[in-house]
């Protein structure tokens, strides 16, 4: 069932990356455009077919970059706009796609309009914000995005130069865009235009929940900004058919299908399946796993990007409470490793001990689920956490690519780096690297490797509606999907001891089947009926005709 060109995404593995974590290539301490050039080979052999690039604009970088200063640059930290074009040409060569940031929710406050907007109140970027001359009452359902490390979680906050109250969901340096002013929609459109004609392929669309949301004081909370997305799509197709948008949409269950189709979001960020997941490899029951996949129902106008880790926080937010303090309780034991309330600042490996059969399991489930997956760099080979470093940085750490110095990552003396490599522990950079993990052909970056392989050849899943098979079993979670000409059946079991399940194939039996992935014993009673048998933690791609 191969797809068009501009289906490409449906059957895409998407890798993400911070450039100033991946490889540095000058010896300053930080990663750099030349740096990940350098490595795009070995992005080529795990056969990602596209990245997508945290922002690495010019920025004060409080906030990881999503503070950006100058929409239409590259950090000089992290090289040049010149360095850019050669990375895109040079993954282009590749057959990799580029996606990257699109952060118009908010700016920096150092942004020139917004400078401009506070200190003249006849500027015409005065309107580019949201301003308010009495302080608004607080919202309960506007709430800061960031309780705990926002002042008094306020999302309002005065600015003695300009006389008045702003508008932001985030810190109080990331100034909310009015989205509203046709000027500012503009704007977008023409940042968009610039990256599209550099090479880009798409867009994450950064808090795409936000930005359909009415922003104005005193404002109908029903009122709906979808017309902001359908702008950038109409922007995005005029100059490249095949181009995607993938919105971070973490939005409620019913409102998600809103945000799909032809005219609006091509992929939305998986965060209830993400959850769901989670909890369903926490507490080994299949229970919530197929909780979250009926609250992301397939639909043929969108595809779901399903993670198992991203950049920020494990959100838990959507987990009934009791669930939620189970996987609190199993995964994140100490305070320290929440945050917010609500969500895990740690890594997979380590929330499932270090267990590569555990790792193996979870990632060929996410790699099943409809939608398409992504990864997050350095989860490949299953790096940790550093706890000691604030808040959401605790996952942000160096790639470790070889026992050298500072993994491999940097020449600079460790105590320039950008931030510290993992240096000890179970997952510190002498254990945890890739060259080792190349040296192993059990290692789970082999099998990563042939796991984004087998994904890629197997366009039931992106393309399909799911069906979970019945079993009898709590803790194994069967599902298929039907083609004309076969169709692909798994069993996954979450839990740490063997068992079997019974599966009934479909209507008229089957006449071969055969396992694609995974080690299971397979017994046939009669063309209708497996036996399947699972090693602790076992898993099996089947293909049956
Ligand atoms: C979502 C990003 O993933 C997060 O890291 C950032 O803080 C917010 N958007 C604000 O841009």
């Amino acid at each position: 069932m191969p797809m068009g060109p501009e289906e490409w995404y449906k059957d895409a593995v998407i890798y993400g990356i911070d450039v100033e974590l991946f490889n540095d290539s000058n010896g300053d301490g930080v990663g750099d455009f030349q740096g990940l050039i350098q490595k795009l080979d070995y992005i080529n052999r795990l056969n990602a077919s596209a990245v997508w690039l945290l922002p690495f604009y010019p920025t004060p970088n409080r906030d990881n970059g999503y503070d950006v200063m100058d929409y239409y640059g590259v950090d000089p930290r992290l090289g040049t706009l010149g360095d850019f074009v050669e990375f895109v040409d040079e993954a282009d060569a590749r057959g990799i796609k580029v996606l990257i940031d699109l952060v118009v929710n908010h700016t920096s406050d150092q942004h020139p309009w917004f400078q401009n907007a506070r200190t003249d109140p006849d500027s015409r970027y005065r309107d580019y914000y949201i301003w308010s001359k009495e302080r608004p009452p607080p919202d309960s359902t506007r709430g800061t995005m960031f309780p705990g490390e926002v002042e008094d979680g306020r999302v309002w906050t005065y600015d003695p130069e300009a006389g008045a109250y702003y508008y932001h969901r985030f810190y109080s340096f990331q100034p909310d865009l009015n989205l509203a002013n046709p000027q500012v929609r503009e704007e977008i459109y023409k940042i968009m235009k610039f990256w599209l004609e550099l090479g880009v392929a798409g867009f994450r669309v950064d808090a795409a929940h936000l930005m359909v949301q009415p922003k104005h004081p005193g404002c109908d909370p029903s009122e709906d900004h979808h017309d902001v997305l359908k702008g950038l799509k109409r922007q995005l197709v005029k100059r490249r058919s095949d181009g995607i948008l993938l919105a971070e949409a973490d939005d409620e269950p019913q409102e998600l299908q809103s945000y799909f189709g032809d005219d609006e979001m091509d992929l939305l960020l998986n965060f209830q399946l993400n959850a769901h997941i989670i909890a369903s490899l926490a507490t080994e029951e299949v229970a919530p796993l197929v909780e979250g996949l009926e609250r992301t129902p397939y639909t043929p106008s969108g595809t779901w990007a399903n993670f198992l880790r991203n950049f920020d926080e494990l959100n838990l937010r959507s987990l009934a409470s009791e669930i939620r303090e189970e996987v609190f309780d199993l995964f994140a034991p100490e305070g320290n490793m929440r945050i917010y309330g609500r969500g895990i600042r740690r890594r997979l490996a380590p929330m499932l001990d270090g267990n590569p059969k555990r790792i193996k399991l979870a990632f060929s489930l996410l790699f099943s689920l409809p939608g398409i997956p992504l990864l997050l760099y350095g989860d490949e080979i299953g790096m940790g956490e550093d706890l000691s470093l604030p808040g959401r940085r605790s996952i942000r750490t160096p790639m470790q690519w070889d026992e050298r110095e500072n993994a491999g990552f940097s020449t600079a003396p460790a105590d320039e780096l950008v931030t510290p490599v993992v240096d000890s522990g179970e997952f510190g950079y002498d254990r945890v690297n890739v060259a080792a993990q190349r040296a192993n052909p059990e290692s789970l970056l082999n099998w990563i490797e042939r796991l984004v392989s087998t994904r890629r050849e197997t366009h039931e899943i992106g393309n399909g509606p799911c069906e979970i098979v019945e079993v009898s079993e709590s803790s194994i979670f069967c599902h298929r999907y039907s083609g004309e000409e076969r169709s692909i059946l798994f069993a996954h079991n979450l839990a740490g001891r063997a068992s079997s399940v019974t599966v009934f194939l479909e209507n008229g039996g089957a006449d071969s089947v055969y396992a694609i992935l995974g080690d299971p014993d397979i017994d046939r009673k009669d063309d209708r009926t497996l036996e399947v048998d699972l090693h602790p933690y076992g898993f099996a791609w089947f293909e049956v005709h």
